[in-house]
């Protein structure tokens, strides 16, 4: 099935257009309870809809079965529609839901955060927590379409574009130095119309990406940047009980990623430079002293990319010359934690 991305700030007529089209026999609607208030009411959209709990906490399988039975409540069938309206945590789990139920019903999603319209509601990747781990359990299903809008954004408290804005900053370092300047010279929080530009060129890397490699076998690694570094950073905050958001794990992990990249491949460090002071300003300072390394590379040793227990990353040779599978030893890793730390002060 092809997935159709439709940039507009007419959600409603997109909407409207979306339904009259298909002839669903019933149309649902999957809410948080934040987007239940913040969102919902600025559609004007005849459908049932269903609200579930806030937060990633709360993607689990007793949510995930809470939706189907609404939907079996309303006698939604597989010719029915369901709207996944929220930020990742609702595409993810009302798409798995879609998928699965009566064997798989269109669903379509409408992200309401930065994250959800740069990366979770586009590359048909869904699914729950489970066992304490996250995504464990999901299916690859594609929603039919995908309204990318900057409208719902007023709501969204700062932090949330911030880390939405991670993802963005990933995808222009994998296509140029020219779109990578050109984000660093924006800040998420200004014109939104500028923004859902930006969004509409972000988008289209990812959705180029996963068209090359829909499961994940190869070229949908480059969406890797950023991350082996940047989830090693999550486990610490969390075992430190002090979270931190995913997007700014992404954004501190860019830098030590791109730390190796300069010493590995030669990433010119005047953009490497450029990169460090933006994230520095905008996401601040993950603070790390050298006692953190053996949890951190024990972290990264976990990551699903590592091998029989190497560090792997998508390394860049320079923006938008990626090379995957880039296997990192425990001293190279540790000289660019170092490096982080002088670039961030710490
Ligand atoms: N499928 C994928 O490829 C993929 C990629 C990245 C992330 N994810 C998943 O996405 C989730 C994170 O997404 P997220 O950051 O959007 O989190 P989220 O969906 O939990 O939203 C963050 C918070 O913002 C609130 N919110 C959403 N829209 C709002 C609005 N317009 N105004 C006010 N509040 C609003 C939500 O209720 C929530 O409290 C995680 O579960 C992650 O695993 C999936």
């Amino acid at each position: 099935m092809e997935q159709k991305l439709l940039f507009t700030d007419d959600v409603n007529g997109a909407l409207r257009r979306i339904v009259s089209k298909s002839r669903p026999t019933a149309v649902f609607v999957l809410v948080d309870e934040n987007t239940a208030q913040f969102v919902l009411p600025r559609l004007d959209l005849e459908a049932t809809p269903i609200t579930i709990p806030a937060g990633d906490e709360h993607k689990t399988l007793d949510t995930f079965a809470a939706v189907w039975d609404a939907l079996q409540r309303g006698g939604a069938t597989r010719h029915a529609l369901l709207i996944n309206l929220g930020g990742g945590m609702v595409t993810d789990l009302g798409g798995m839901a879609a998928a699965t139920f009566k064997r798989g019903m269109p669903f379509v999603n409408v992200p309401t955060t930065l994250l959800g319209a740069v990366d979770a509601a586009v590359g048909g990747k869904t699914g729950i927590n489970y066992g304490g781990l996250k995504n464990e359990v999901g299916v690859f299903a594609l929603a039919a379409d995908v309204i990318v809008s900057t409208v719902f954004f007023n709501t969204l408290p700062t932090r949330e574009l911030w880390a939405g804005y991670a993802e963005m900053l990933k995808h222009a370092m994998l296509t140029s130095d020219d779109r990578l300047n050109e984000l660093l010279a924006f800040e998420p929080t200004g014109d939104r119309q500028r923004l859902l530009t930006l969004l509409k060129e972000s988008v289209e890397v990812k959705r180029r990406i996963v068209e090359s490699d829909p499961c994940e076998c190869g070229p949908r690694k480059a969406l890797n940047l950023g991350h082996t570094v940047g989830h090693a950073f999550e486990s610490l905050a969390l075992q430190r009980a002090c979270p931190v958001p995913h997007g700014y794990a992404v954004a501190w992990g860019l830098v030590v990623e791109g730390v190796l990249s300069h010493t590995r491949l030669g990433f010119p460090s005047l953009l490497l430079h450029r990169l460090a002071d933006y994230v520095l300003e905008h996401y601040g300072t993950f603070h790390i002293t050298c006692d953190d390394y053996d949890a951190l590379l024990a972290a990264m040793r976990h990551d699903k990319k590592s091998r029989h227990g190497e560090i792997n990353c998508t390394l860049l040779a320079a923006c938008g010359d990626v090379r995957l599978d880039q296997a990192v030893d425990d001293d190279e890793m540790k000289t660019a934690l170092d490096l982080y730390r002088d670039l961030f002060h710490i």
